[in-house]
């Protein structure tokens, strides 16, 4: 160590008195702000030791003055949201899908409940909100209804699901026309017929051969005048609400080959209280019945 302390003579910052190969080393002071916030960090540390459990030791640690520990504040957070489901869950769970509508307080519980559960299991499918996907998955915030838009028919929907493998499902089969069991022409007419439901009919005089196959192969599952059937889930065919379009393509794709849209029961995914907060979530979109 030299005994005179040596300045760098272009920035004046002493010299630690280290050399290599003619390099310098300077011996640069800290930045104030640097060590206040240095300094602080340790007050901070010493106080958290005091208050907090911190300090190991063979078989436990120091407690704190403070007593805190993270496994009580998780059983207190427990405790809390319990009391909180008590309040408005379990009033639900008790209550039935009807009677949850007449109740302000609980429709609203279950409308909150309903939408974060749509949104994780639903809306891949239905959209957000239930806009439907257009020509796959039906609008659920219409009042068009193709299997029943009751609050307990919406929940037997969600619980079994359509044509899935639950035993109960809601299924039926509309068969397909074009394997054999009308020819081109006829599906061409009766594709017609059904256009001249909602008006829409290019030919009258192929609207009204088509209404002759409607009134033998169709009408026993969309009805004579294609009102629809809930029972069958044979969709209103006079209005203007399409699940799979309502082109004349679209019809006559359909009526050759029919879709047979699937959905999965919920029954074992979803508790029934998660269910019913569904229904009744769906229910409420605008066009329950
Ligand atoms: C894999 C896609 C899929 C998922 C996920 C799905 N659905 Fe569906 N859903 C469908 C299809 C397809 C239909 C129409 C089937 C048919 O009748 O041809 C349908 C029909 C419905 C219907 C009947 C609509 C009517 O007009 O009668 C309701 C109600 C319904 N879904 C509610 C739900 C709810 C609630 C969930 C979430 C818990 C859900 N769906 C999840 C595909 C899905
Ligand atoms: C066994 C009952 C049944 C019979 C018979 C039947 N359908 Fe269907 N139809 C259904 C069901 C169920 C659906 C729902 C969609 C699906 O399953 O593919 C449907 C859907 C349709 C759709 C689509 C509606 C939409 O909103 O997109 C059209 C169009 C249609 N049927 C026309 C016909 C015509 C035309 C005939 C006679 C040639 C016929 N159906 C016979 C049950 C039937």
């Amino acid at each position: 160590m030299p005994t005179k302390i040596e300045k760098d003579a272009l920035t004046g910052i002493e010299l630690k008195g280290h050399e290599w190969d003619g390099i310098k080393e300077l011996n640069t002071p800290l930045p104030r702000w640097w060590l206040y916030v240095f300094y602080a960090t340790i007050v901070w540390a010493a106080g958290y030791m005091v208050f907090y459990p911190a300090v190991p030791w063979l078989g436990g640690h120091s407690v704190g003055v403070l007593g805190y520990t993270a496994r009580d504040d998780l059983a207190d957070k427990l405790k809390a949201q319990q009391a909180r489901r008590a309040g408005g869950v379990a009033k639900i769970e008790a209550a039935a899908p009807a009677a949850i509508l007449k109740d302000q307080e609980l429709l609203k519980i279950a409308r909150r409940g309903g939408e974060v559960a749509f949104k994780e299991n639903c809306a891949a499918c239905h959209g957000v909100g239930g806009a439907g996907t257009k020509g796959s998955y039906p609008v659920l915030a219409d009042d068009d209804w193709i299997w029943g838009g009751s609050v307990d028919a919406i929940a037997l929907t969600i619980r079994h699901g359509i044509r899935s493998e639950d035993p109960n499902a809601r299924a039926s089969e509309m068969p397909a026309y074009g394997a054999g069991l009308l020819t081109p022409a006829q599906i061409d007419e009766v594709a017609e017929f059904v256009l001249s439901l909602s008006g829409k009919a290019t030919s009258t005089a192929a609207a009204g051969k088509g209404s002759i196959t409607y009134a033998e192969q169709c009408a026993a599952c969309h009805g004579e005048k294609g009102q629809g059937n809930v029972e069958l889930g044979a969709p209103k065919l006079s209005d203007q609400i399409w699940l799979y379009g309502g082109t004349k393509a679209a019809i006559v794709a359909q009526v050759s080959k029919p879709r047979q849209g699937v959905m999965p029961a919920f029954e074992g995914r979803l508790d029934e209280t998660t269910r019913k907060m569904l229904a009744v979530y769906v229910h409420a979109l605008g066009g329950g019945q």
